[in-house]
C-alpha cells in the first residue's frame, strides 16, 4: 500500500482512502467459505461506494440496507429490492412504504410500533425481530439502543403474526469489531430458545441473521472468519438442530470493506503546551474517524518514519472543535513533523460514511488503486480524480 500512497499523492491531496477493490473480493470469498451456509447481506452503511456496491452484486452478495437513501444507491446501479433486507429497526415509514414499493419483502423490528408500521406500509412483509446482546467483546458495542429481550421478541413475534405480517426469525448483533467468537455462540443459545418456545405455541420460524461484528486487523488480536464460522456452525447444531431448512443469514459491513482502505492524513501542526505534545492532521471526528470518539484503535503508520523512536502524542483533526480529538494519547515518531503522512491502518469501513463538511473542510474523497494503474495522468485529470 505505501507505494500505492505515494502514487495517488502525484495526483490527489491528502486526506483520501485509498482503496483496494481486490481485498473486498477476497474478504467476500473468504466469507463464503467460511460461513458456507449463510446468504451474504453486505451492511451497505460500512462503505457504500457505488464500486465496492457494483463488485460484491456481481459476485452474488445482497444487501443489508438502513434508509431509502441506501435502497436508491442500489436501485440506481440495478440491484433488485428482492436482495435487500432493511436491517434498520427505526425506519421512516415513508421509507419502509418505499421499500416495499421496490421489492424488500425483509424488514427488522425490535418494538411494537415498528410492527405497526412495517404492517401499514409492508403489508404482508416478513419480519424478524431483533434481540440484544451485550456488546461485551465488541470494540464499537450496539448494545443499548437495539434489540430487546428474549421473551419480549417471543411476544413481538406474535404481535406480527396479529398484524398479518409474516414472522420468520430471530436477527442479533454482537457489537461492531467483536473479538470473541463465543458472543455469536452465546446469543444464538438464545436465539434457540425462542425458536424452541415460538415452535411449542404454533409458530414455526426458519430465519437466523446472525448481524455483522466481523473484526478487522487492527491493534489487538482478532479471530479468524473460520473461528467464527465454526463457532457460528457449532451452536446451530447446538441449539437450532430441530429447525428444518433453516435460512442464515450474515450482514457483515466493517469485515468486507475494512481492510481494503488506508485513510491517509497529512499534519497540519506540531505544537506544545502545558507541557504536552500535540499533532494535528487533516482529517478527524468529522471527516472521517467519528469511531475514534468512542477510542477504536486503529493502527498508525507514519510514512518513511516507521523505525524513529516513539513517543506520546495527543492527535487532533483540524477543526475548531475541541472534541476533534482523535486520540488523547497515542505513540507516534519523535520526529514526526509538518506536512509527514499519518495513515489510518485497514479503515475502509465506517470512514468516507462518517463524513461531513463541518467548518467548511472538505471530507477524504476515496481514491481506487485500480485509476492509478490503469489511467494515465491526462485521463485522471478528465476523471477529476485530480484536485
Ligand atoms: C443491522 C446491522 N447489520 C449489520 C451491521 C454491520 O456491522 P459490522 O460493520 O460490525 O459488520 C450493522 C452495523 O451497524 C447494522 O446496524
Amino acid at each position: 500500500m505505501e507505494y500505492w500512497v505515494r502514487r495517488a499523492l502525484e495526483v490527489v491531496k491528502t486526506p483520501f482512502l485509498l482503496f483496494d477493490l481486490s481485498i473486498v473480493e477476497k474478504k467476500y470469498l473468504e466469507m463464503k467459505s467460511a460461513l458456507r451456509k449463510a446468504d451474504i447481506y453486505y451492511a451497505v452503511k460500512a462503505n457504500s461506494h457505488p464500486r465496492i456496491v457494483s463488485l460484491l452484486s456481481k459476485l452474488g452478495c445482497n444487501f443489508d440496507v438502513a434508509s431509502k437513501g441506501e435502497i436508491e444507491k442500489l436501485l440506481a446501479l440495478g440491484i433488485d429490492g428482492k436482495r435487500m433486507s432493511f436491517g434498520n429497526t427505526i425506519k421512516r415509514e415513508e421509507d419502509i412504504a418505499f421499500a416495499y414499493k421496490n421489492g424488500i419483502k425483509l424488514f427488522a423490528v425490535d418494538s411494537e410500533m415498528e410492527i405497526e408500521k412495517v404492517a401499514i406500509n409492508a403489508p404482508g412483509s416478513f419480519v424478524f425481530v431483533r434481540i440484544s446482546t451485550d456488546g461485551e467483546d465488541a470494540d464499537w458495542p450496539l448494545s443499548r439502543k437495539f434489540g430487546t429481550d428474549p421473551d419480549h421478541a417471543l411476544r413481538l413475534l406474535f404481535y406480527a403474526a396479529k398484524m398479518k405480517l409474516r414472522p420468520v426469525g430471530i436477527s442479533f448483533h454482537v457489537g461492531s469489531q467483536n473479538l470473541n467468537p463465543e458472543s455469536w455462540k452465546k446469543a444464538i443459545e438464545v436465539a434457540g430458545k425462542i425458536f424452541k418456545k415460538a415452535m411449542r405455541s404454533g409458530l414455526n420460524l426458519s430465519l437466523l441473521n446472525v448481524g455483522g461484528g466481523f473484526p478487522v486487523q487492527h491493534r489487538k488480536p482478532i479471530p479468524s472468519i473460520e473461528e467464527i464460522g465454526r463457532a457460528i456452525e457449532e451452536a446451530i447444531d447446538e441449539h437450532l438442530w430441530f429447525v428444518h431448512n433453516l435460512k442464515l443469514i450474515a450482514e457483515p459491513g466493517r469485515y468486507m470493506v475494512g481492510e481494503a482502505g488506508w485513510l491517509v492524513t497529512k499534519v497540519l501542526l506540531k505544537s506544545e503546551r502545558a507541557g504536552e505534545k500535540w499533532i494535528y492532521i487533516d482529517a478527524g471526528a468529522f471527516h472521517g474517524l467519528a469511531e475514534t470518539l468512542q477510542n477504536f484503535e486503529y493502527e498508525l503508520r507514519v510514512l518513511g518514519k516507521e523505525k524513529d523512536e516513539l513517543e506520546e502524542y495527543h492527535l487532533a483533526g483540524p477543526t475548531c472543535d475541541s472534541i476533534d480529538v482523535i486520540y488523547d494519547k497515542v505513540l507516534l515518531p519523535k520526529s514526526v513533523t509538518l506536512n509527514d503522512l499519518v495513515c489510518f491502518i485497514n479503515a475502509g469501513a465506517y470512514t468516507v460514511e462518517y463524513n461531513t463538511q463541518f467548518n467548511g473542510i472538505e471530507p477524504p474523497k476515496i481514491i481506487f488503486i485500480d485509476d492509478l494503474t490503469e489511467l494515465s495522468l491526462e485521463e485522471k485529470m478528465k476523471l477529476r480524480i485530480l484536485d
